[in-house]
């Protein structure tokens, strides 16, 4: 049976898609298959990121009441081999009419089906988080190293051991040397006790991340930056491989 993970943040815009994203194509590179659930009702930018906002008509609402099947709403990425997109309801009022436990009943079908199941929550500790937490068996909570997202990251990471999650983690993104020297961001190391998480991992600014996102484009496929490759590390750490931080990140894990 598969893993399903809950991507989560306390604030918003900390990189919870990027990550779902990147690490998805990663994991599917690796031989595995994903499929990723964006679970932001109304506010759903998974299609977008992934280049697929025209192709995915069911969402897993529809699949929790059984107006489709998973397989008919859980569509084929156009180039990635073994990635599944499942998207959002448009409508928030869709989402509130299913109870919690067809969301996570259809959490335990998909992880027959995939290696892997990543849920692209919505930011802060809301209805969401609570909602698909029973179903999940390990958590990553995104934050930037600022101190109001790592507050909300403990938040996050609260609510989620209370929901019975039983393994979190944090990933440090868009990490700026700038930031640090200046005192506006604290180091990985401070980031890991602020938020009281064991890192799965740090990811640099990289402008490759935006761009590709912004224009639909596969990260991996497309750049050969940093950003791309601290993806690529974690989904091998999220397999279980022991994958060192990069070099340029090192030097602020201390
Ligand atoms: N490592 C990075 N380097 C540069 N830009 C990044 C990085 N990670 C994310 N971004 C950019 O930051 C913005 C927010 O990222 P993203 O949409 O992944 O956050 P989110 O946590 O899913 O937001 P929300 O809470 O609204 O769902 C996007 O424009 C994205 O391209
Ligand atoms: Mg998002």
């Amino acid at each position: 049976m598969g893993t399903a993970i809950l991507v989560a943040s306390g604030k918003g815009g900390t990189g919870k898609t990027s990550f779902c994203a990147n690490v998805a194509v990663a994991l599917c590179a690796m031989g595995e298959k994903v499929l990723l659930i964006d679970a932001d009702a109304g506010l759903r930018s998974l299609d977008l990121v992934l280049g697929m906002a025209d192709s995915l008509l069911f969402s897993y609402a529809d699949v929790a009441r059984g107006d489709a099947l998973l397989k008919e709403a859980a569509v084929h990425h156009p180039i990635v081999r073994n990635l599944r997109v499942l998207t959002a309801p448009a409508d928030p009022a869709r989402r509130s009419e299913i109870p919690d436990a067809q969301l996570c009943a259809l959490i335990r079908r998909a992880r027959d089906h995939f290696t892997y199941v990543l849920i692209d929550c919505p930011a802060g500790v809301g209805r969401e988080i609570t909602a698909f937490a029973p179903a999940a068996q390990r958590a990553v909570i995104v934050s930037t190293a600022d101190a109001l997202a790592l507050r909300g990251a403990q938040k996050a990471s609260q609510t989620l051991r209370q929901a019975g999650v039983p393994e979190a983690h944090i990933v440090v993104n868009r990490i700026r040397r700038g930031m640090i020297d200046a005192g506006a961001a604290v180091n990985i190391d401070r980031a890991m006790d602020a938020s009281g998480l064991s890192l799965l991992g740090a990811v640099p600014e990289d402008d490759d991340v935006a761009v590709c996102a912004g224009r639909g484009q596969i990260l991996l496929l497309e750049s050969e930056g940093d950003g791309q490759q601290a993806y690529w590390n974690i989904a091998r750490r999220l397999r279980g491989e022991r994958v060192p931080l990069l070099d340029g990140l090192r030097g602020q894990y201390q």
